[in-house]
């Protein structure tokens, strides 16, 4: 790996010619059917980005907190809720979420593609101490596919640094020829990510792998593959 996952990379990535794409983003389509039938309360979304996830949960009645590590990123989000009317509706903060501690629990603790330099279940293990009695905890990912590495190992070798090519925020060198693949160090499992959760703690809800299409930019069409973990916990 020729870089770590720190506030810098972010930084770039956020300040980069590819962030004005990457902004414009859907709202991830996992987070809308994992959660359109629960009750909304408060909620966080860990590593925002352009705050797609955000406005869509304040849309839907939730109370949300957006946060991520890049202010490029969260200007882009208040400018997209400033656009859709919802300016005063989501707390927006700066915080490097692996050290950052908010002052409540959440009815509904998110993220999508979040892959700080602390490591993906570390990541997951923080945030999940955010989740407020009876609350709902939803973890979208990158899996971890057994070519990954493989994948990875060789564009590094071509010193074609990171990416990933899926467009949703965290880069799109659509030329690279492991486009669609995360490096390893931000995939993970299903099964990693539930064994994390306490069965005395936790109801595991979803645990699934599942692959969706995504068009990008010059209409190209990349296979997706995600890792989909949502938990309640019971008290
Ligand atoms: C791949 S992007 C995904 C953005 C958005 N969730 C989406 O799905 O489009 C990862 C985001 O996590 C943020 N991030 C990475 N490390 C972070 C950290 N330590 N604390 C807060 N945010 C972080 C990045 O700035 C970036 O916006």
């Amino acid at each position: 790996m020729n870089h770590t996952f720190d506030k810098s990379y972010w930084d770039d990535i956020w300040s980069s010619e590819r962030a004005g794409s990457m902004s414009t983003s859907d709202p991830n389509p996992h987070l809308i059917r994992q959660v359109e039938a629960l009750r909304p309360g408060s909620a966080i979304d860990a590593g925002c980005g352009a705050g797609a996830e955000a406005i869509w949960l304040t849309g839907a009645g939730w109370a949300v907190t957006a946060a991520d590590v890049a202010a490029g990123a969260l200007a882009f989000g208040e400018q997209r809720a400033a656009d859709a009317g919802l300016s005063d509706r989501i707390q927006w903060v700066q915080a490097d979420l692996s050290s950052w501690e908010p002052n409540q629990q959440y009815d509904l603790v998110t993220t999508h593609y979040a892959h700080p330099a602390i490591g993906q279940l570390e990541f997951y293990r923080r945030i999940a101490t955010w989740v407020a009695p009876k609350g709902t905890l939803l973890i979208v990912g990158h899996l971890h596919r057994h070519d990954d590495a493989e994948d990875h190992d060789h564009g590094q070798r071509q010193g074609q640094g990171h990416s990933h090519g899926h467009g949703h925020g965290h880069g799109s060198d659509e030329d690279s020829e492991h486009e669609g693949r995360p490096p390893t160090e931000a995939s993970t499992t299903a099964a990693a990510i539930t064994e994390l959760l306490d069965g005395d703690i936790w109801e595991i809800e979803t645990a699934e792998e599942p692959q969706r299409t995504m068009t990008g930019p010059g209409g190209r069409v990349t296979t997706i593959h995600d890792v989909v973990v949502r938990a309640t916990r019971r008290n």
